[in-house]
């Protein structure tokens, strides 16, 4: 894999307080790249925000429900017009909501919350901070997907996935050209809040694999990362 040196670069990654967002900060942080981090409470980040900073980048925190879309505009129009310019966009912070152990009594009205969360914050981001991308010359974005499937207790979370996995597909393509890579990640079943106690990985197994599609500087785009290929090697 030919690496990019994201030294001195700046990254976002949406829902960093815990769980893969807080590793791929961490892994971003060890390979010298400046963070914002994100969550709906800076109370939530100020933690990982403290480790980062001992590890020498540069930490910056913002708030936004993703439920919101006036406070996902928010973010954007603090981090467009007061920077610091992003030039690599983690988009992992998703919510899984709906499940019922009978699957037939999942609430539709629930899919409008997770899509809203899942996919239309995420694209919104996307319009919003890929322009700067463009006008640089350099992005990576990496859109955090899963690979649940044949499991309708999920479709509200299911559905809103399916929608990064096409918005991914069919935009990469255009983005490329432009020097802006965009990927989608799936970091396996893992004992997150949202994956459980019952997956059968630990959260740090998502590294190194979930910092390939940012590191990776051959032209890839419009590709599925699996993090655990890459589990227990070294990228
Ligand atoms: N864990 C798995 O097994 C698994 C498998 C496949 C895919 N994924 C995907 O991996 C990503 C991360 O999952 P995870 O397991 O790490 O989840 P998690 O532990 O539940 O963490 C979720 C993160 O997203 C933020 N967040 C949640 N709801 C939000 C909202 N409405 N607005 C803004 N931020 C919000 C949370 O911030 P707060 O501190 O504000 O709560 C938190 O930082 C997701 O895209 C998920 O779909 C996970």
């Amino acid at each position: 894999m030919i690496k990019a040196d994201i030294r001195g670069k700046w990254a976002l990654v949406t829902g960093a307080s815990r769980g893969i967002g807080r590793q791929v900060a961490l892994g971003l942080a060890d390979n010298g790249c400046n963070v914002v981090l994100h969550s709906r409470d800076l109370a939530h980040t100020s933690p990982l925000a403290a480790e980062l900073e001992a590890k020498g980048v540069e930490v910056v925190q913002i708030s936004a429900e993703l439920a919101k879309p006036e406070e996902v505009d928010e973010m954007i129009r603090i981090l467009r017009e007061e920077g610091p310019a992003i030039d690599i966009l983690y988009n992992n912070a998703a919510i899984q909501i709906g499940y019922r152990s009978d699957w037939l009594d999942v609430p539709a009205d629930e899919m409008r919350v997770s899509f809203e969360v899942n996919a239309t914050a995420l694209i919104r981001i996307c319009h919003g901070l890929l322009p700067g991308m463009i006008e640089r010359g350099w992005g990576r974005v990496v859109n955090v997907t899963s690979g649940v499937k044949d499991q309708p207790e999920l479709i509200a979370y299911a559905i809103s996935k399916a929608a990064v996995d096409k918005f991914v597909a069919d935009t990469a393509g255009r983005l490329k050209e432009k020097g802006v890579l965009m990927n989608l990640m799936d970091p396996g079943w893992l004992r997150t809040d949202l994956g459980g106690p019952n997956a059968p990985g630990a959260v740090e197994s998502v590294l190194p694999g979930a910092l390939v599609p940012v590191l990776i500087e051959d032209g890839t785009a419009g590709e599925l990362f699996r993090a655990q290929d890459w589990a227990g090697k070294a990228i």
